[in-house]
């Protein structure tokens, strides 16, 4: 089945686009009022563009009217945010997050979170989260409809102890337990997972036993081979 995304309405598209592009992660936003209020609210249109410089995504929505939302106008007035992750444990209390308080109202205290203080930037982090990346807006996109796209880049990281080894900075996923969004009010988890070892086009010549024109010895069907 084609479907003509021309032919749909902004509704329409979410609908259809929200739930084939899964599962997405999702960002736990804490930002700085203009009264020093600690605002917290969680975006799955998110993710991890790059590395260096280390680049975050947000898409930010407008509310009806349209009036923007908490988290854009304060990244918009401070250029700063905190990216919390988010984990089974913190499920319920993200969910909170969603609820549209108005400017003036904290949902960290609400939402029964605990902040502690960042490093580089103002707004806190959250403690329970499992990381927290402190970001610096690096620039924002104004596509049409209301939409904003903070691109941000991550200055500092901090990760729940534990989690990393500071020495090969692997994490243990074991117990790390990141959620992801599918669409709606529904979730998945991440404890499921499986291996697919990548190769590179030597390999993949070499298991085909094309390797060996090349001059190269492979054991072909192996798992493991060596080429020399
Ligand atoms: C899991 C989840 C993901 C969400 N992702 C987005 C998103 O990517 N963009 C958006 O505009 N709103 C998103 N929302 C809705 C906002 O969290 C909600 O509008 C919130 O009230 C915004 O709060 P704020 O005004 O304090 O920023 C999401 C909600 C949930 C529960």
């Amino acid at each position: 089945m084609d479907l003509d995304l021309a032919a749909l309405d902004r509704n329409a598209r979410y609908k259809l686009l929200s739930a084939l592009i899964v599962p997405r992660p999702i960002a736990l936003v804490t930002t700085l009022g203009p009264e020093g209020v600690v605002n917290a609210a969680p975006y799955s249109f998110f993710n991890l563009f790059s590395q260096d410089p280390a680049l975050v995504v947000l898409g930010i929505e407008r509310r009806e009217g349209p009036v923007q939302k908490d988290t854009g106008r304060n990244i918009e007035a401070t250029g700063e945010l905190v990216v919390n992750l988010v984990d089974e444990d913190l499920a319920e209390q993200m969910n909170i997050c969603a609820i549209d308080f108005p400017p003036e109202v904290s949902e960290i205290a609400i939402a029964g979170l605990c902040l502690a203080p960042s490093r580089v930037v103002r707004p806190p982090r959250i403690a329970q989260a499992p990381a927290a990346l402190e970001c610096r807006r690096f620039v924002t996109l104004l596509p049409g409809g209301g939409r904003e796209l903070v691109v941000a880049e991550i200055l500092a990281v901090h990760v729940g102890d534990g989690l990393v080894d500071p020495t090969t900075l692997k994490i243990d996923l074991e117990r790390f337990r990141p959620v992801g969004r599918l669409f709606g009010n529904l979730y998945c988890r991440t404890r499921e997972r499986f291996e697919l070892r990548r190769k590179n086009y030597q390999e993949w010549l070499a298991e085909r036993g094309e390797g060996e024109a090349e001059g190269e010895r492979s054991k072909v069907g192996a798992s493991t081979f060596t080429l020399r």
